[in-house]
């Protein structure tokens, strides 16, 4: 009998198991109200497998290490937006950048699909200008296929009204032929950033210097104690003394780190 993963429940018990493994590869703490997410999310790969319930599924996730990226992949929550909360474009651009004394590194910690990043060239290219070595940004993200995407720089049209028009003229063009509906980022643009996946929860990035500013935004909120001050830690033990590290809207450091001291709500400076 041939049975519709569309009517295969993920029961308590399975969710339960989910549930511990997320938190064993990324530390994300799934809260009980995502059981219907996690089963939607993964119902198309028990369709894939033609798996006859999420236990069988688990079961070979337990076997295959690019099935886990995979599973990674499909269920982190990866919602962002060009010039996302805004006044930390705005303090970038007018508190740090004409401060800035040489080349400034920025590390977009939980990337996504780059729309921080592209933001933030955005605006150090207006203040620094065009010329190579200026500024140089990091975008590191846990899902394999969001960091892809941001390395590609290619995005449907609807991310366009999010981009103050004097940017998207100079460093976006539209697609054309298959590309139509999306724009792309130049490569101009493109040149000042490199990509990698990278889990925060392992302290991985020794290789990758120090930044005079990081974003750290709308991730946390995905993390509990232990697991939420361990990424705080690694992340801030990359930032430069004199650094800046921003946080999402509805996020806190409190209790959770004190080696850097709040300038104004979300931002943060190393003294
Ligand atoms: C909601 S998005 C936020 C994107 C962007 N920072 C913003 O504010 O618009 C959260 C991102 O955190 C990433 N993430 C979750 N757990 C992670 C981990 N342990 N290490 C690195 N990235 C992680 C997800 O893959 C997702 O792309």
């Amino acid at each position: 009998m041939n049975v519709k993963s569309t009517e295969i429940k993920l029961t308590d018990k399975e969710f339960e198991l989910f549930k511990k493994f997320i938190h064993k590869i990324s530390g994300i703490q799934m809260k009980p109200e995502k059981k219907v997410l996690v089963e939607s999310r993964l119902a198309k790969r028990l369709r894939y497998y033609q798996f006859r319930s999420y236990r069988d599924y688990y079961e070979y996730l337990q076997t295959d290490d690019v099935e886990q990226q995979m599973f990674i992949d499909i269920i982190t929550t990866n919602e962002t937006s060009f010039f996302r909360e805004p006044h930390h474009f705005e303090y970038l651009k007018t508190a740090i950048l004409p401060k800035q004394k040489g080349p400034i590194r920025i590390w977009s910690a939980a990337c996504s699909i780059g729309a921080e990043a592209y933001s933030s060239a955005m605006v150090c290219d207006e203040v620094l200008g065009t010329s190579n070595g200026k500024y140089e940004i990091v975008c590191t993200d846990i899902n394999a296929d969001v960091v892809k995407t941001a390395q590609i720089g290619l995005y449907p049209e609807k991310f366009i009204s999010q981009i103050p028009q004097k940017y998207l003229k100079k460093h976006c063009m539209r697609g054309v032929g298959k590309y139509e509906g999306n724009f792309i980022v130049s490569d101009q643009l493109k040149s000042n950033l490199l990509f990698r996946r990278m889990n925060l929860l392992e302290n991985a990035n020794g290789d990758m210097g120090e930044f005079d500013v990081i974003f750290l935004r709308n991730m946390l909120i995905y993390f509990d104690g232990p697991e939420k001050k361990k990424i705080v830690e690694n992340v801030v033990s990359r930032l430069k003394k004199g650094g800046h590290l921003f946080i999402g809207h509805s996020e806190s450091l409190f209790n959770i780190n004190n080696s850097v001291t709040q300038v104004k709500p979300t931002i943060y400076r190393k003294p």
